[in-house]
Parts: structure tokens; C-alpha cells; sequence
């Protein structure tokens, strides 16, 4: 893992940006798509507002931008207040050029029984487009990246999972109460993640210093799905000073 310290996220979260525009703009060149791994939650946002900004004020277009979200829960209806398709047209797709059909969000709409064959579909589809070229994660304070929490395995795929109780906590909040958030979800796995080319994950605040250490520096171990990212060869955690503060 290389860290990679800014003085606050604004900054942390234009030089982000600036990277996916790149990438973007090389495939244009040469006529091909780029695919887009992405996250939901507070850290990608204000990197989700530059793009929509380089896309209206200087033509970054995303018509060959493929995107695949990390997870939604699970249940959840598309058009609810609380759905990641939703947080995702408002602070992204509703903005951008990028194709409807090019935008991949697990369906938390499906029934118990249409779920893994889902699952199956959606890793298939990552596949024939030849991976993702970029993954962007967030981290839980429970060390998730998606909704991959403290026992899932290097080579989980994308399923269903249960949400771990400090999750639903972190949630309470938006769902207007504990009680109501989710159980579950669905997520792609740590071994999807770990099989896009280049994994970028952002974390802001003195909340996320602890888990961010253990993370970089921790032993590798399922309790703390995030050390995976120790093996991968071009993974960078992009900090702000207060997320970084407790590594050495
Ligand atoms: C969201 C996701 C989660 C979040 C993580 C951090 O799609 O996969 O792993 O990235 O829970 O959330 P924030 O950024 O809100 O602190």
C-alpha cells in the first residue's frame, strides 16, 4: 500500500479526480472504454463533484465510461431515499454524459432467490469487459471495503452478506435510526477488489486514523478485511493529515 498524505480532502479529493480524468481521456485517444470501479458514502464525494465540474466546465466527457458499483443493501427499492442507485444519480450520473446502460448498481430490489444468479452476472460482466482498470473504495471503521466486513475471505466474490452491527450504527443517522437500517447487502468481494488493476481508497478524518493504521500496518487478517489490500500491487490510500495521524 502507498499512502499518499494532502493537507486536507478538498485537495486530496481534486488530485483523485484529476487522475480518473487522465485515465479517462487516454482511453478516448484510443478509442476504448474505461472501466470504473465506485464507492458511495461520504469519502468520494467532494472527488464525485470535481468530475461533474471538469464534465460541465471543460467537456471531460464519460460516454465511454463504464461503472460498477461497489454494493447496495440489501433490501432496498432503487427509487428509495436511501438507496445507493439514488445517492449516485444525485451526486454523480444525474451530471455527466455517461450512458444508462454503461451504470452497474447491485439490485437490492431482487428476490432472496434472483440474488446469486445476480451476483454470478454481475462478476461476469466485469470480466467480459477485461476488469476493472480502477477501483474506488472507502473503509468502514470495522476495516470493510464495500461491505466486505471483519470475516469475509481474500477470494469472497460478490453476495450477500450480513452488515456488522458498528456499520448499522455509522448508518443510524441517514436511516433516521439504528433500527432501521439494513441487515444486508450485497457486495462485490474482496477478491473482485483485489482483482482491479489499480484500487485507490480515500479516507478522511481523525474517525478513521486508528482503522487506517491497522490497515497499513496491521497484520494481514480476515478481522480486518482492508490489510488485503497489502497484496495488491498498485493499490494507494489517499489521506488527508487526520487520517493519517496514527501511522508511523
Ligand atoms: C460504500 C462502501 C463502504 C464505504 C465505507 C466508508 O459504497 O462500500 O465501504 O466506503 O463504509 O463510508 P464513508 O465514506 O461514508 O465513511
Amino acid at each position: 500500500i502507498n499512502t499518499i498524505i494532502h493537507q486536507n480532502s478538498d485537495e486530496a479529493s481534486f488530485f483523485v479526480a484529476k487522475e480518473i480524468a487522465q485515465l479517462i481521456k487516454q482511453r478516448q485517444k484510443v478509442g476504448k472504454k474505461l472501466i470504473l470501479g465506485l464507492a458511495t458514502g461520504s469519502s468520494p464525494t467532494k472527488m464525485y463533484e470535481y468530475l461533474v465540474k471538469f464534465h460541465k466546465e471543460e467537456g471531460l466527457s464519460f460516454n465511454n465510461v463504464v461503472t460498477f458499483n461497489l454494493d447496495e443493501y440489501y433490501p432496498m427499492q432503487p427509487d428509495s431515499m436511501h438507496s445507493y442507485v439514488r445517492f449516485m444519480n444525485e451526486h454523480l450520473f444525474n451530471h455527466l454524459d455517461i450512458k444508462k446502460e454503461n451504470i452497474h448498481i447491485p439490485d437490492g430490489s431482487l428476490s432472496k432467490e434472483e440474488v446469486r444468479s445476480f451476483c454470478e452476472q454481475y462478476e461476469q460482466k466485469i470480466k467480459d469487459l477485461g476488469g476493472l482498470d480502477v477501483q474506488i473504495l472507502g473503509i468502514g471503521r470495522t476495516g470493510h471495503i464495500g461491505f466486505n466486513e471483519p470475516g469475509s475471505t481474500l477470494s469472497s466474490k460478490t453476495r450477500m452478506v450480513r452488515l456488522d452491527q458498528v456499520t448499522r450504527l455509522d448508518a443510524a443517522s441517514d436511516f433516521f435510526g439504528h433500527e432501521n437500517v439494513p441487515t444486508k447487502a450485497i457486495t462485490m468481494g474482496v477478491g473482485s477488489i483485489m482483482d482491479a488493476k489499480r484500487i485507490i481508497l480515500m479516507a478522511w478524518g481523525e474517525g478513521k486514523s486508528d482503522i487506517i493504521r491497522q490497515a497499513v500496518e496491521g497484520k494481514i487478517k480476515e478481522s480486518v478485511p482492508a490489510t488485503f489490500l497489502q497484496h495488491h500491487n498498485n493499490c494507494d490510500f489517499i489521506l488527508d493529515e487526520a487520517s493519517a495521524s496514527l501511522l508511523t
